[in-house]
Parts: C-alpha cells; sequence; structure tokens
C-alpha cells in the first residue's frame, strides 16, 4: 500500500489546517470575551448592608431595598444597582426572597390580589407562591421564588448571594 500523498488530500490538509489555527485565533477571544464576567473570583459573592434592623424583622413579608455593585459583562454602574428581597422571619429563621417571577421574570409582590390573600402574586400572567416562596401548583411558575443568603450583624440584617431554587 502507497503511503504517498495525493495533491488533492495534500491541498485538503494545508487549507484544512490553516482554515482551522485562523478560526481558533478568532473564536478564542471571542469565547473569552463572552465568558470573562464569569471567570472573575469573587463576583456577587459579598453580603450587602441593609437599611433594616433585626427587631423590623417580623412574621410578614416586607419590601427591603439594598444596592449591589457588579459588573454586568463589562458594565459596571457607578452608583450600584437597586434590589429588593421581601424579607421575614419563619420559625425564627430570616427569609429572604427574590422578587423576580419564576415563569418569565415580572416582580411578584405579597398580598397584592384580594383573591389570594397571605400569597406573594405575580400580575403577569396570574403566577402564585405560597408565604415561604414555593410556586402554587397549577399556575405558571413551575419553581419557587430564589432565596438570599441572609445573616445579621450589629443588630442589621445583611443580604448575600442569591441561592437559585
Ligand atoms: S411572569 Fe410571573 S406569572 Fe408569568
Amino acid at each position: 500500500m502507497s503511503k504517498k500523498l495525493s495533491r488533492r488530500q495534500f491541498l485538503t490538509y494545508t487549507f484544512g489546517g490553516t482554515a482551522g489555527f485562523l478560526a481558533s485565533g478568532m473564536l478564542f477571544p471571542m469565547v473569552r470575551f463572552a465568558i470573562d464576567p464569569v471567570l472573575k473570583k469573587g463576583a456577587g459573592s459579598e453580603y450587602v448592608e441593609t437599611t433594616m434592623t433585626e427587631a423590623e424583622i417580623t412574621d410578614s413579608p416586607k419590601a427591603v431595598k439594598f444596592t449591589i455593585h457588579r459588573k454586568d459583562g463589562w458594565y459596571q454602574p457607578p452608583q450600584g444597582e437597586e434590589q429588593t428581597a421581601w424579607v421575614f422571619k419563619q420559625n425564627g429563621k430570616v427569609v429572604a426572597l427574590s422578587p423576580v417571577c419564576k415563569h418569565l421574570g415580572c416582580t411578584v409582590n405579597w398580598n397584592s390580589n384580594p383573591q389570594f390573600k397571605d400569597e406573594f402574586f405575580c400580575p403577569c400572567h396570574f403566577g402564585r407562591y405560597y408565604k415561604d416562596g414555593r410556586n402554587v401548583p397549577g399556575t405558571p411558575p413551575a419553581k419557587p421564588l430564589d432565596k438570599y443568603k441572609t445573616k445579621i450583624e450589629n443588630g442589621r440584617l445583611l443580604i448575600g448571594p442569591l441561592e437559585k431554587a
């Protein structure tokens, strides 16, 4: 069997190799650019102090606003981003729920629909959640609300990273 390379094979390998080399040279920076924020260590892992004191946390959910400073891709607003959490106590433990509906991302509110008392309600498609954040079966959301980590320091509530449900 001859091990000679035909002219066609030689050209195929040469052009294929060159094209692969050029493509990888273009693709690597594009992929690196796209995933760069993910590669940054510790992004979004800090706790942020809120204005809420421990004494203000009751069994009834209250909206707490806080500001986080993070890079979204290459953009980092200098004044930070305002976020909200629904905070309450459950069996003595502090719970902080994200207000972002797990259906299509609208904002949920506590007790905002008189038809559904003591529930979180999403007005976009009538999504409903129990107080502990579990989605009510038969309504559009298929997952519970995400929870923030929390801690109390010097009598004040601190909000930490989101724990995806
Ligand atoms: S976005 Fe909330 S129910 Fe659809």
